[in-house]
């Protein structure tokens, strides 16, 4: 629920913005919105393992992420597990240049970025993804992804940067 809080306060660079892609400027801009959201988490009181996994969300497992360029289990796991999460909702919502992906696309997607992921939580995120317990998920993304209009705070939240 907190994790891309940090993307609050880039609302002047984001809101209402109708490119396509975004300026290498602005993506070195929202490129902080880690280290921001770990300064609130730590400022409003949050545990430091919460603040850590939040700042660590966009590291990938092969060492590629930002903002530590941490690799492998250095990665903190609520980190890992995070930014596997974190993925699959970014492509199985729609976007403002692009339609929702369908979950079965998600996944296959992130199958072809696997470098990206612990594999052992990976192999758990997909048994979770097969099970019945998915079935609510399912509904609740196809619900979301089905409203004509989307909150602009969802929207902006969602921005997997
Ligand atoms: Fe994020």
């Amino acid at each position: 629920m907190v994790h891309d809080i940090g993307k609050l306060r880039l609302g002047y660079y984001l809101y209402g913005r109708n490119k396509d892609a975004l300026e290498i400027e602005e993506i070195k801009y929202v490129r902080m919105h880690p280290a921001i959201g770990y300064d609130i988490l730590n400022n409003y009181g949050y545990e430091d393992v919460i603040a850590e996994t939040v700042y660590h969300h966009h590291e990938n497992y092969d060492g590629t992420g930002y903002p530590g360029n941490l690799k492998g289990d250095s990665i903190p796991v609520g980190a890992r597990i995070l930014r596997t999460c974190d993925v699959f909702a970014a492509l199985s919502s729609k976007r403002l240049y692009r339609p929702a992906y369908d979950i079965e696309t998600a996944i296959r997607l992130m199958i072809d970025e696997v470098k990206n992921f612990d594999m052992e939580i990976f192999l758990a995120f997909l048994r979770v993804s097969n099970s019945e317990n998915f079935d609510s998920i399912r509904k609740f993304i196809q619900d979301i992804n089905n409203k004509k209009t989307l909150n602009s705070t969802v929207t902006f939240m969602n921005l997997n940067i």
